[in-house]
């Protein structure tokens, strides 16, 4: 049988993403309570980053420790794919070692020629396009904090990089409405912006200016305005968002109980201010920390048969 892949939200149906929101919520809560759920007892996880990493390696190898299982971390400085193995072969290889991959890489076509090629379940660990996993931990904070998401606004500020992409699809899973607010020639991919426009209720909005975005907002979110492989642009992107900040005034304009969330790293006094981030809307925290419990709730849809 063909492997269950993870390579963007819509590889799971809106039913299973909520009922996986639920599943993360009570793993956290057995963590919490010291119970011991080993139901990936001798599994391997092979870990493949093409990009650095803090919160999505810490938390992929915490899920495994965890579940009973072990992790392998791979990087392509000491793997023979950074010496021009193709994709196609590391995966035929990897897949028929260990039992489920995650990939952060460049171009998501790598991934999708990855899992292709791949006998066991691969789970997309960020890629140019796309960061699913991490929309897992957002869902999964917001539901904590407020309850069910369903018909809230988000306000996305910012680039209209691989987490703007991935909000615009979990606008239509979780069917609430998102206005995106960027500079001109940092708005999301096209076809992307489309099918969220397109959707049954048109759940995405784009706009040119941040405050409008926030208006009545009931979570705000951002992320750095120069993502992984766009460095040589960091002056020319600090010049252009320089009117794209979440700080006080933005936040002003959001319902007084809104959130801020942010996937993190931050740059504090770009981005974000010190005083949002660090201020009484700011759920990050529980945010980064949730990658861990959402995580494992994905592991154990793919890889444990009910
Ligand atoms: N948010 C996130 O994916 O963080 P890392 O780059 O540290 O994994
Ligand atoms: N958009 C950022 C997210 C980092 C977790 C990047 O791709 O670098």
């Amino acid at each position: 049988m063909a492997p269950r892949h993870f390579l963007t939200l819509t590889d799971l149906s809106a039913v299973e993403l909520r009922a996986l929101i639920q599943r993360a919520i009570e793993l956290k809560a057995l963590q919490r309570a010291g119970k011991i759920h080993e139901p990936l007892k001798n599994k391997v996880l092979g870990m493949v980053f093409e990009k650095s990493s803090t919160r999505t390696r810490v938390s992929f190898e915490t899920a495994m420790a965890q579940f009973g299982g072990s992790a392998i971390f791979l990087s392509p400085r000491d793997t023979q794919l950074g010496r021009g193995e193709p994709v196609e072969d590391t995966a035929r290889v990897l897949s028929r070692m260990v039992d489920v991959i995650m990939i952060r890489t460049y171009a998501h076509e790598i991934i999708e020629r990855f899992a292709a090629h791949s006998r066991v379940p691969v789970i997309n660990a960020l890629t140019d396009q796309w960061h699913p996993c991490q929309l897992l931990a957002d869902m999964q904070t917001w539901f904590e904090h407020r309850g069910d998401i369903q018909g809230k606004t988000v306000a996305w500020i910012g680039d209209g990089n691989n987490m703007c992409h991935t909000y615009i699809s979990a606008a239509r899973q979780f069917d609430f409405h998102l206005r995106i607010a960027c500079p001109q020639g940092y708005e999301p991919d096209g076809a992307i912006m489309e099918s969220g426009m397109k959707s049954g209720g048109g759940h995405v909005t784009l706009m040119r200016d941040a405050a409008s975005a926030a208006h009545n907002a009931d979570l705000i979110v951002t992320d750095t305005w120069t993502s992984m492989g766009w460095e040589e642009e960091q002056e020319k992107r600090l010049r252009d968002f320089a009117a794209y900040q979440v700080n006080a005034e933005i936040m002003g304009h959001a319902k007084p109980d809104a959130l801020f969330m942010h996937c993190l790293p931050a740059h504090r006094g770009e981005e974000v201010s010190a005083e949002v981030i660090d201020g009484p809307q700011s759920v990050v925290w529980d945010e980064a920390e949730n990658r861990l419990h959402a995580q494992k709730a994905l592991l154990e849809l793919l890889l444990v048969q009910k």
